[in-house]
């Protein structure tokens, strides 16, 4: 198998990248546990390599149509399609926003279509196709009204995917995926940022700002879990999913106060009061347009799961990120 995996180089795509030389397999056009015999990272950022004989790095922009032609060939089986400006990047830059998130994504599938090997496409969505005034809990078939560009892009990609799988160009699927946390590292231009740097940067000691009241809802997986589901995804079967290839992931309801109050339970008082809160307009109003949880009977009857507890997920990056760190 060939993989190519767009966004190689950002927080999900390597972890990914790890996780499939880890595995070794994939399901392929000959079934199940087809050996993966290259792994292809693009991004525009280059990273530190990964010492694998599997792994060939590319450096490149996924919006120069030459570029991606020269990545993608007849031989790639399988494209999980990642790379992106981050919500907060695509409100403030319009046209980068469109540039990366639609007009590269409509190019890779139209290569995808020239090439004519149909092969299997992950593509990650996000829950902020949804917005506009919806109901604590969204229910599923809800129709998509996103209130930012970077939605609005990504809800033009999960159709983009729908249609050339109907057509049998590729076999596709979208994941709309939470808020991921906690995502390791620096703060990013995503306007979801703050719902990692208020565990993350008091866990390291450093202070933090919250910009959103206590009472905001978020819809949250783990970095581990979304791995998993971008792998499960790649691995059902086109015909559990129906007509339509978008899948809206299972994730954690938890509010901001109930969030800080899971870090002063797992790390205690002092950690948390490492978090000042000071509201702001800009990203609190975006935040309210997104949902604060979501119905996924049918993600959980295809297999995917959420995390357990949101206490569990800050164990899970002390254990990975902290004890790493010391040891
Ligand atoms: N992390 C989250 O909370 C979250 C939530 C919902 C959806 N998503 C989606 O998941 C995907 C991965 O997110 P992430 O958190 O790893 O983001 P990330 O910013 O860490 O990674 C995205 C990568 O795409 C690369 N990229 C951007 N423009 C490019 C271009 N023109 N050509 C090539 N590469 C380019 C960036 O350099 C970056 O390494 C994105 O599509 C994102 O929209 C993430």
């Amino acid at each position: 198998m060939n993989v190519v995996i767009t966004g190689g180089a950002g927080f999900i795509g390597r972890r990914l990248a790890r996780a499939l030389l880890e595995r070794g397999t994939l399901t392929g056009l000959a079934g199940p546990g087809q050996k993966i015999d290259q792994l292809t990272l693009v991004d525009v950022t280059p990273a530190p390599a990964l010492r694998d004989p599997r792994v060939r790095e590319v450096t490149g922009d996924i919006a120069d149509s030459a570029f991606l032609n020269g990545v993608i060939d007849g031989e790639t089986t399988s494209v999980f399609h990642l790379a992106a400006i981050v919500s907060g990047m695509a409100e403030a830059d319009f046209a980068l926003g469109m540039r990366v998130n639609l007009d590269a994504t409509r190019a890779l599938l139209e290569i995808c279509r020239t090439r004519r090997h149909v092969p299997r496409v992950v593509f990650s969505s996000s829950v902020a196709v949804f917005g506009g005034a919806l109901p604590e809990v969204v229910p599923e078939g809800t129709a998509v009204n996103p209130q930012s560009s970077y939605g609005t892009q990504k809800a033009i990609g999960e159709l983009l995917v729908n249609d050339y799988s109907r057509r049998g160009f590729i076999d596709g699927r979208s994941l709309r995926l939470p808020t991921i946390s906690v995502r390791p590292g620096r703060p990013n231009a995503a306007l979801s940022s703050f719902a990692s740097g208020i565990i993350r940067e008091p866990l390291n000691g450093e202070p933090a700002i919250c910009p959103v009241d206590a009472d905001a809802r978020m819809w949250l997986l783990s970095p581990a879990r979304v791995i998993d589901c971008l792998i499960h995804a790649h691995e059902l079967d086109a015909a559990a999913l129906g007509t339509d290839r978008t899948v809206a992931l299972p994730g954690l309801s938890v509010s901001v106060g109930e969030m800080v109050a899971s870090l002063e339970r797992v790390a205690g008082p002092d950690v948390a009061e490492r978090i000042r809160w000071a509201r702001d307009e800009r990203v609190a109003r975006m935040v309210a347009t997104w949902p604060g949880a979501i119905e996924t009977t049918h993600a959980q009857s295809l297999g995917f799961r959420a995390d357990d507890t949101f206490e569990s997920v800050i164990r899970q990056y002390m254990d990975d990120e902290l004890s790493s760190r010391r040891g």
